[in-house]
């Protein structure tokens, strides 16, 4: 039992990226690899949890045995988290939400033309926050929070408003965190807003230090 610090926990795992459709060939997307989300699921599967991981268009495998749903939309990926939601103790939103996307889709390729060309943007739904919302006292709810300024007080603002039990920066100014790369820098805060700072290392490695931020909440 030691070594399944997780069993009978069920984990809600988002990781990857969205794409919005704009046509039948073009979308707004972003540069997440989906690396770090497939890592702390296979990660969290490892220590015994029963996990769902829903993913954006990536190439990532994940290793351990897990549930995994495939979407390509924010909307398709709120649909998935919603729907299972409910059952899950515990759920961590690796994924990079698309915060727009286009305001009507052109069932044909859009042409291209001699005049510039606007492509107007509407919201979409905030999936994080949405499930703060709903959260029962029991359920652990952890967000990403990747800034390039200000970064401290973004992700302390983030926890309070999106109602999270923990929140993990990683910046784009640490050398060695953000998207494609095979390691990452984080500082994970608590609501008691204590601040845990790590140093670069692999991102399963990282994965390592979120499970045990989330074991201490648990225990
Ligand atoms: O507010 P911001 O997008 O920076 O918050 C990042 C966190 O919110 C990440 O955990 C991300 O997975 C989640 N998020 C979401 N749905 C969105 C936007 C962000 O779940 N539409």
């Amino acid at each position: 039992k030691k070594s399944m610090p997780f069993f009978g926990k069920k984990v809600l795992v988002t990781a990857g990226p969205t794409y919005e459709a704009i046509d039948p060939v073009r979308f707004i997307g972003n540069h997440s690899s989906g690396k770090m989300g497939f890592a702390l699921a296979d990660e969290l599967a490892k220590l015994g949890a029963d996990v769902t991981l829903v993913a954006g268009p990536t190439s990532q495998k994940a290793t351990e045995i897990l549930k995994r749903i495939d979407v390509v939309s924010a909307q398709n990926m709120f649909d998935a988290c919603t729907a299972i939601f409910e059952q899950t103790d515990i759920t961590v939103m690796c994924a990079a939400v698309a915060d727009y996307r286009p305001k009507t889709i052109s069932n044909q390729k859009i042409k291209k033309q001699d005049s510039d060309f606007n492509l107007e943007l509407e919201k979409t739904v905030d999936i994080l926050a949405t499930l703060g919302k709903n959260k029962k006292p029991h359920q652990i709810l952890v967000g990403f929070a990747l800034e390039t300024n200000d970064e401290e007080n973004y992700a302390k603002g983030k926890l309070e408003k999106k109602n999270l039990d923990l929140v993990v920066l990683n910046s784009l100014n640490d050398k060695g965190a953000g998207f494609k790369s095979d390691t990452n820098k984080i500082t994970i805060f608590n609501k008691a807003l204590e601040r845990r700072v790590f140093e670069v290392k692999a991102k399963d490695e990282v994965a390592k230090d979120i499970c045990n931020a989330i074991l201490k909440i648990i225990q």
